[in-house]
């Protein structure tokens, strides 16, 4: 049986969020403190030797993220933290917020001082009111014990839409402008917020890097599978006994989440399919649940790890009808920007829809893999590529469920 490890999650239950007393009884800001007392370059060194890959779904390597902001020469650089949990189903970077909010400000702040920034920003999903107080908080104790130096931190809140998860159109919506992607590159490490170098981050992320900082790069590189090292925050919905989160070291695999933590399937039914990285994520049939959750392992199979949400389906799900659903919430979420990805979801939902209600046309399905395989590349941004990705992969691996909609 898989065993749960808490890096990010150390905290949780064990100290007030509130207090910023507790987290430094249990060592916090130590890690902070140690990295200023290393060359900016020795801390990117350290985050590099680590291998951590961004946690927010596209597994872009952390330290050299950190490099390219570090060799621009900038009068002013900033440090983001996303935190724009939007992708249904994913609430980890809430309970991350939620029971440790100075670990992700550490993070924040080493980040800082790695790439020569002193001024960091958190866009909060404007979903999560509470979470923006308890975050206000925390930087005001911060502040008031002075533990962040000359490091500044405010908090931006969204205002719902899923596009903002974007990098691109999250600096958008801070600069005060709609939330729209921008064409990249240039990416933000190079020119990002009001066109400065800036790294954006994902809240797990961040919080990964005291640790890293406090045990080192070589700990954190032997943890979970070598090519996406480390642990990741799951969350688990759908027709799942234990609708929980949890922690595992990256070489877990799905069937352990589901049927080890999760508890297996509601009611002893059978497992048809899982979902995993939210709405953008692709369906995966059991011949697969013996996939480790790391990022590479993942991407083989055709789906991805994303955020980590984990939604499971049982054998009684009307796959195409959850899809079409899923195609709605894309239509509906398009910022319109591009063509691809404007056009594309409209017609993809319109297609998915008449197949869910027996009027789709002979080709259709043929027409719609064509439609996902051209928005995969031609699309603006993430929202647009990897939202075709729940059509494809159930016309691949559940077709027949398709088929029967047309008898
Ligand atoms: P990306 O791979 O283009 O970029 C990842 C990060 O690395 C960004 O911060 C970017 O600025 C940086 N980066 C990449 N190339 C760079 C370069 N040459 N120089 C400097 N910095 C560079 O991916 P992006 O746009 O952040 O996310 C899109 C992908 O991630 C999608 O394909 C999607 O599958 C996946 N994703 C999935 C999510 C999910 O939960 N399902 C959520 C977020 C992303």
């Amino acid at each position: 049986m898989a065993e749960e490890m808490r890096i990010v999650l150390r905290n949780l239950d064990k100290i007030d969020p509130l207090k910023i007393d507790d987290y430094l009884a249990v060592g916090g800001y130590k890690s902070l403190q140690k990295a200023r007392t290393m060359s900016r370059l020795e801390v990117i060194e350290e985050v590099k030797k680590s291998g951590l890959r961004g946690r927010g779904g596209a597994g872009f390597n952390c330290g050299m993220k950190w490099s390219f902001s570090y060799n621009i020469d900038s009068d002013q650089k900033y440090v983001v933290c996303n935190a724009d949990e939007g992708e249904p189903g994913t609430y980890k970077d809430r309970i991350i917020m939620e029971n440790d909010p100075q670990t992700l400000l550490e993070g924040m702040a080493i980040c800082g001082y790695a790439i020569g920034s002193n001024k960091g920003y958190i866009y909060c999903r404007g979903e999560y009111p509470y979470v923006v107080e308890i975050l206000n908080q925390a930087i005001a104790q911060a502040k008031g014990k002075g533990v962040l130096g000359d490091f500044d931190i405010e908090v931006r809140m969204g205002a719902g839409a899923y596009v903002c998860g974007e990098e691109s159109a999250l600096i958008e919506s801070i600069e005060g402008h709609r939330g729209e992607p921008r064409f990249k590159p240039p990416f933000p490490p190079v020119e990002g917020l009001w066109g400065k170098p800036t790294i954006v981050n994902n809240v797990e992320t961040f919080a990964n890097i005291p640790v890293i900082l406090e045990k080192g790069g070589d700990w954190y590189k032997g943890i979970g599978a070598a090519s996406y090292p480390g642990t990741k925050v799951l969350t688990l919905t759908g027709d799942v006994v234990n609708r929980t989160f949890v922690e595992v070291p990256t070489n877990t695999t799905i069937r352990e989440v589901i049927y080890g933590f999760g508890g297996g399937i509601i009611g002893g039914k059978n497992f048809k399919a899982v979902q995993i990285g939210g709405t953008s994520g692709g369906f995966i049939p059991e011949a697969f649940l013996d996939t480790p959750i790391d990022f590479d392992s993942m991407t083989a199979i055709g789906a991805v790890l994303g955020s980590g949400a984990v939604f499971v389906m049982d054998e009684t799900r009307d796959i195409v009808d959850v899809v079409e659903r899923i195609a709605k919430f894309f239509e509906h979420e398009s910022c319109g920007k591009c063509t691809p990805c404007r056009e594309g979801t409209k017609r993809m939902h319109e297609m998915m829809h008449n197949v869910n209600s027996g009027t789709a046309r002979a080709g259709d399905l043929d027409l719609m893999e064509k439609l996902g395989g051209v928005m995969g590349v031609a699309c603006l941004c993430g929202l647009g590529q990897a939202a075709p990705a729940p059509v494809l992969t159930t016309l691949k691996h559940f077709r027949t469920d398709y088929a029967a909609k047309f008898n």
